[in-house]
């Protein structure tokens, strides 16, 4: 383990929680927590034995007894958030997405490399065993190639009602799908090409959400093809109806030579010619693995798992993705055109 680090989280929501969690079982010390809703940040902070808590998360970004700051705010504050933290020179990590544009990537970008500061993004669901070995199948040719990864995500609207709001967290295409166009490439080792895409809003009648003003695509079919000629398909909705029961399929990866099926945190099933092996994948709780990794690089051992190189590359499959959707056609992903600085 690396030397203990004093932390500040920001944002005491669902992955607030996580990293409090996980920074405490690492063995460094939380000393602040940032949240508009204080009564939230004060149940966390009571939990987890944390002596500070402010609405106010640039404050606590910049709190001179911090050496690291967790950004777990809405995706509209990873800019400013990450901005103040690295500004006041404290080492950053900011949940996955990266940013809303790639304006705002590069301010954050400039902001951590001018200070010399780690900067890391919460991608911990690709640090799962399951990926590794799927990756590895891939290399050894299990499947022979192209490749066909199917993934699939049905869920009722989201209780988090940010979470549709086109200004806010932008709907699954950019919130959750970022996790899958990862795994793919992953898993590919190839970079993404082209993007075809369609996408609708299913839950536009739905009172929960009549409040926003402009509401995100929330359902939507999506093809990305890889340098490699391999292919990763996303159906996604977050539109459906309260009490949804259907259960999304498992992921599923084929080619000319075999397959494989499951979830890469729990179980994956291999198949091969007529041969069918399952493989258990040991349970981990991988934001200690990616907050592990960021405290091993602050101490100059390593890196982190994932940088700017990878959120960069997330937004330009996202960006890709709507311009196919607007558009009605095939799209280039173009992310090496958007390089920072
Ligand atoms: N890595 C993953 O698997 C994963 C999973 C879920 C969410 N996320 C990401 O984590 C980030 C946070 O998501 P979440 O699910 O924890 O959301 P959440 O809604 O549960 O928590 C966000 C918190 O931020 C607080 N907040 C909002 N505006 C604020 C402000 N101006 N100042 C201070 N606090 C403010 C809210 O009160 C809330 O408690 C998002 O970017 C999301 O995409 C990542």
């Amino acid at each position: 383990m690396s030397e203990g680090l004093t932390v500040a989280v920001l944002g005491a929501g669902e992955m607030g929680a996580c990293h409090v969690e996980a920074w405490t079982a690492l063995g460094h010390r939380v000393a602040v927590i940032a949240d508009l809703d204080t009564d939230r940040a004060e149940a966390l902070a009571e939990r987890y034995r944390v002596d500070r808590v402010t609405a106010d998360f640039e404050r606590a970004a910049s709190d001179p007894g911090v050496q690291a700051v967790s950004v777990c705010l809405p995706l509209a504050l990873h800019a400013p958030a990450t901005v103040a933290a690295a500004r006041a020179g404290k080492h950053v990590f900011t949940e996955k997405p990266l940013a809303r544009t790639f304006a705002e990537a590069d301010r954050m970008q400039r902001a951590v490399e001018e200070a010399g500061v780690q900067f890391g993004i919460g991608f911990q669901r690709n640090l799962a065993q399951g990926v590794t070995l799927l990756r590895e199948w891939a290399a050894q040719g299990r499947f022979g190639r192209p490749m066909v990864f199917s993934s699939d995500l049905l869920m009722e609207v989201r209780p988090k009602r940010a979470m549709h709001d086109r200004n806010g967290n932008n709907g699954p295409l950019t919130d959750g799908g970022c996790h899958y166009y990862l795994l793919w490439q992953t898993v590919f080792r190839s970079l993404p090409r082209t993007v075809y895409a369609q996408g609708r809003i299913l839950a536009l009648d739905r009172p929960e959400i009549a409040h926003l003003e402009h509401l995100a695509i929330d359902t939507a079919v999506v093809t990305v093809a890889y340098e490699s000629g391999d292919i990763g398909t996303l159906t996604v909705s977050w539109g459906l109806a309260q009490g949804f029961q259907m259960a999304r399929r498992p992921d599923r990866l084929i080619g000319p030579r075999g397959g494989a099926e499951g979830t890469v945190h729990s179980c994956l099933t291999l198949y091969e010619g007529d041969r069918v092996e399952t493989h258990p994948i040991p349970p981990q709780d991988l934001h200690r693995v990616e907050l592990g990794r960021f405290a091993e690089a602050i101490a100059g051992r390593g890196r982190p798992a994932y940088g700017f190189a990878t959120g960069r590359q997330m937004l330009a499959v996202t960006e890709a993705i709507f311009a196919s959707i607007a558009s009605g056609r095939e799209v280039a992903v173009r992310w090496e055109d958007y390089r920072c600085c």
